[in-house]
């Protein structure tokens, strides 16, 4: 058993996972965002971590993105799927596409982001010029091309600090930055996983068009349910198939 799975918004609750156990993990950085489900699925072991809470309740400046990553390396996860709802920068990014990025740019500020602090023997600096695992992304594209879902290989995901959506002009500063796609959640999450040595990509569900981009330009979080309810059917299919990889 070595496939993880976080869950974003949207997937707080993995169906079709026949749940066998929940594990508290206890960390040194506290406690992560909910106990580790161990579960089976499509004939595999896999453990499953919603990043907001089993509730939803958990805001993505709150997240406790050390004791998650600590706790999920503890319960034995060498890979880790990442799976996030964001909203669309470039053309290519509609609403209800599924993204793989391939680079991120970290726009948060004042969240605990890296294990290599404090007590230190020597410090440590990680590389992390390509931020995402090339296996793992290959897989979930894989995984699309077999299941006839379209995915997008590639694109720049631009972590901010939230709760709050951004103003359009942030947007077409993300924009000018390079950035397709935005989200709350990315970092440090990733960075922590390389900084364990877990494998990880990340699954960008699409959920609406960025601030200031279309219609009166404000983001409308039903809309944004109603885009990931559908979406996540696709989501859960694909992580089935990543099973097998
Ligand atoms: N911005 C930031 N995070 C998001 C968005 C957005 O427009 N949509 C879903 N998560």
């Amino acid at each position: 058993m070595n496939l993880a799975i976080i869950g974003g918004t949207g997937l707080s609750q993995l169906e079709g996972m026949t749940e066998i156990r929940h594990q508290v993990v206890s960390t040194p950085y506290g406690e992560p965002s909910g106990p580790v489900t161990i579960g089976r699925m499509g004939g595999h072991e896999i453990l499953f971590l919603p990043r907001h809470g089993y509730n939803h309740r958990i805001a993505p400046h709150e997240i406790n993105y050390r004791a998650n990553i600590w706790a999920l390396r503890e319960m034995g996860a060498a890979r880790i799927l990442a799976v996030s709802a964001v909203g669309g920068i470039s053309a290519a990014m509609k609403p209800g596409s599924l993204c793989v990025p391939d680079q991120l740019i970290d726009y948060t500020w004042g969240r605990p982001s890296t294990f290599f602090e404090g007590d230190l023997e020597s410090v440590t600096h990680v590389d992390f010029t390509h931020p995402y695992d090339p296996e793992l992304r290959a897989a979930f594209l894989e995984a699309g091309a077999a299941l006839s879902i379209p995915m997008i290989d590639g694109g720049t995901y631009a972590a901010t600090q939230g709760p709050r959506f951004e103003t359009a002009a942030e947007i077409r500063r993300l924009s000018r930055d390079g950035c397709d796609v935005v989200g709350m959640t990315g970092m440090p999450e990733a960075v922590l996983a390389r900084e364990s040595d877990l494998r990880y990509a990340s699954l960008n569900v699409v959920a609406n068009w960025a601030a200031g981009l279309q219609g009166d330009g404000r983001v409308d979080m039903d809309e944004i349910n109603r885009t990931l309810g559908i979406a996540m059917q696709d989501v859960r299919r694909l992580i089935v198939r990543m099973l097998q990889y």
